[in-house]
């Protein structure tokens, strides 16, 4: 199964680059770039990862990020990123960043943007491998912080696909960025945003009704409102679910007593994702065969799983036609 779960064609649509950077990058960028961290080695870094929640997870991801500097820098670390998914099967992915993380570092747009777009050319180029770009704006950061950010994008406005919300989502409801995200839809901007991962599912409906957004990222607490089960499953709103990361924030217990199954018996549009590949215990394959393991889903629902992930994401037709013909030939 681990095999045939590997040539399953993968589209990976909730994934944050500077959630993929490995222990061994961030000191080997540290080290180039001059930045000092707590670690003296991998076993360190390591060390630090045991995450009682969202926010102490964000801590650290937000000090492993400050090892970003150069354009060198995000083409590194993407392109990194890019050969691991293509050896797990992966097929496209829409990477999510977070500018306002590295503008605030004196980090400018031109680095950011070059160098992802040139990861992203290479992995077509090499690999075969599409993508998209999604700018994320910080929800626990002023609303007026992130429509100024989202005006002085404007050069690259060609570049993204859509506009994201993530961070510390408790507290921080989507209503609070309804005039960036009215900025973005009259930009003609697709719109996504976190809710429901931590936050209760009344954030899930606020980001339906005040962002008018065309997916969920997370969106597993939807299971406590009923009204909202039927409204997500008539709409058939993709939900990008990312089940380790669930478990290594302690939004479930264990896999096993993930709500992964009730979503997909309620007839909701899910897909799989890694979220934050190098702090949550591995990529698109560990949590597809995680899935197997806890769940003992056979090849159908995987092809149903991918293919939700295909349909949802940003690409062109053709390319959308194809990966699904060899995903039903699979
Ligand atoms: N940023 C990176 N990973 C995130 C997550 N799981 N939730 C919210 N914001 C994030
Ligand atoms: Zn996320």
């Amino acid at each position: 199964m681990n095999h045939w779960l590997r040539t399953l064609p993968k589209a990976e649509l909730h994934l944050h680059i500077e959630g993929t950077l490995e222990p061994e990058q961030m000191l080997e960028l540290a080290e180039r770039n001059r930045v000092s961290l707590p670690y003296r080695n991998v076993d360190e870094v390591r060390a630090a990862y045991e995450f009682e929640d969202l926010q102490s997870f964000l801590n650290l991801y937000s000090q492993g990020m400050t090892v970003l500097h150069t354009a060198e820098d995000f083409h590194d670390l993407a392109r990194s990123y890019f050969h691991r998914a293509h050896a797990d099967g992966v097929a496209h992915i829409e990477l999510s960043f977070d500018p306002q993380a590295h503008l605030s570092r004196g980090v400018e747009f031109e680095a950011q943007f070059e160098g992802l777009n040139r990861a992203m050319r290479d992995a077509e180029r090499e690999l075969g491998m599409s993508s998209a770009l999604i700018m994320s704006f910080l929800r626990d950061q002023d609303a007026e912080q992130a429509l100024d950010v989202l005006e002085r994008a404007e050069p690259w406005y060609e570049r993204i696909a859509a506009i994201g919300l993530d961070s510390a989502e408790r507290g921080n409801p989507p209503e609070k960025f309804r005039a960036v995200f009215e900025r973005a839809r009259a930009l003609g901007l697709p719109r996504t945003a976190h809710a429901g991962e931590e936050g209760p599912s009344a954030y899930i409906t606020s980001a339906l009704d005040t962002l008018d957004v065309c997916r969920i990222d997370h969106g597993v607490r939807c299971l406590e409102d009923a009204d909202l089960v039927a409204r997500l499953r008539e709409r058939q709103t993709p939900l990008t679910v990312c089940p380790l990361s669930n478990v290594c924030l302690h939004v479930v217990d264990r896999l096993t007593d993930h709500p992964l199954p009730q979503l997909l018996e309620a007839g909701l549009n899910v897909n799989l994702n890694s979220d934050d590949p190098a702090y949550f215990g591995g990529g698109m394959m560990a949590n597809f065969s995680a899935c197997e393991q806890a769940f003992g889903w056979d090849r159908a629902v995987f092809r149903k799983l991918a293919a939700n992930a295909v349909e949802a994401a940003f690409m062109p037709a053709d390319r959308r036609a194809r990966l699904l013909s060899d995903i039903a030939d699979c």
